[in-house]
């Protein structure tokens, strides 16, 4: 069952000089239950295309639908309401709240959801002691190192249990046994409740992880390579689709 959908998709950010075409005609299905990798270098459109998905951006062009519910012409009421409801978003630039500890941090979504503050903060307390942050419950952001703030953001975006997690570089600051927990989460959570991941990554093995990999490039898909594609074959032998290979900026 396809969750999500993006049919051409163009997405324009308009500057002083000239204009970016940051997406680019961008069409993608992604399944109940599925992980999707996303790589591509530097600035070819990763986070614009998971915030277009998130309703945060509108595209100019083309249609984003959810659950077959089209949301890239959403109210910013309704659109606020997809992203609290359905999204569970790992920023690549997490913001913590710099004055309040891991679980109140990690709560917030289920307070916003109208959950009592003890419940949430025993539903948030669970999630950290899934990211390995079960001693840190009561740390600020600043008594936390990079990675672990980045692991309270992980369980901040995932405490409300959402169908559909967009991660957004979630293993940039981890170590490689972290990462490796981390997408293995990412990959039992779509296994077991049947939520749709959408991974952006760097990192080939994380990317070698998924049921699928797609590539961004200047804004347009160029490469789509399937599981049974990946497995058995080294993260440098991943085959291309189209015969575009890695020029190893990303
Ligand atoms: N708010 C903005 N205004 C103008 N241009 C933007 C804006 N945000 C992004 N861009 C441009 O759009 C393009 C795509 O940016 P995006 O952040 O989606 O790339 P990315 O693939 O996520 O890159 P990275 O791997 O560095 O995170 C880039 O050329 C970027 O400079
Ligand atoms: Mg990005």
């Amino acid at each position: 069952m396809v969750t999500l959908e993006l049919d051409h998709v163009v997405k324009h950010y308009r500057g002083p000089g000239e204009n970016v075409r940051a997406v680019d005609g961008v069409s993608l299905t992604v399944n109940k239950g599925e992980m999707v990798a996303l790589h591509g270098p530097s600035g070819s459109g990763k986070t614009t295309l998971l915030l277009l998905i998130a309703a945060l951006l509108k595209p100019e062009r083309g249609v984003i639908r959810y659950q077959g519910r089209e949301v890239s012409s959403l109210s910013e009421q309704d659109a606020s309401e997809h992203l609290r409801r359905n999204i569970g978003f790992i920023y690549q630039n997490p913001h913590l709240m710099p004055r309040v500890s891991a679980v109140e941090n990690a709560s917030m979504k289920l307070l916003l959801g109208g959950v009592g503050m003890r419940e949430a903060c025993r539903q948030a307390a669970s999630w950290l002691e899934r990211v390995g942050l079960g001693d840190r419950l009561k740390h600020t952001p600043a008594e936390l190192s990079g990675g672990e703030r980045q692991r309270v953001a992980i369980a901040r975006a995932l405490v409300a249990d959402p169908q559909l997690i967009l991660a957004d570089e979630p293993t940039g600051n981890l170590d490689s046994a972290r990462s490796r927990h981390v997408v293995n989460l990412l990959h039992n959570i779509a296994r077991e409740t049947g939520a749709s991941v959408l991974l952006v990554t760097h990192d080939a093995d994380a990317a070698a992880g998924a049921d699928r990999r797609c590539a961004l490039r200047d804004g347009k898909l160029v490469e789509h390579t399937v599981r049974h594609q990946l497995q058995g074959a080294a993260p440098s032998e991943l085959p291309s689709a189209t015969g575009v290979t890695s020029t190893g900026t990303d």
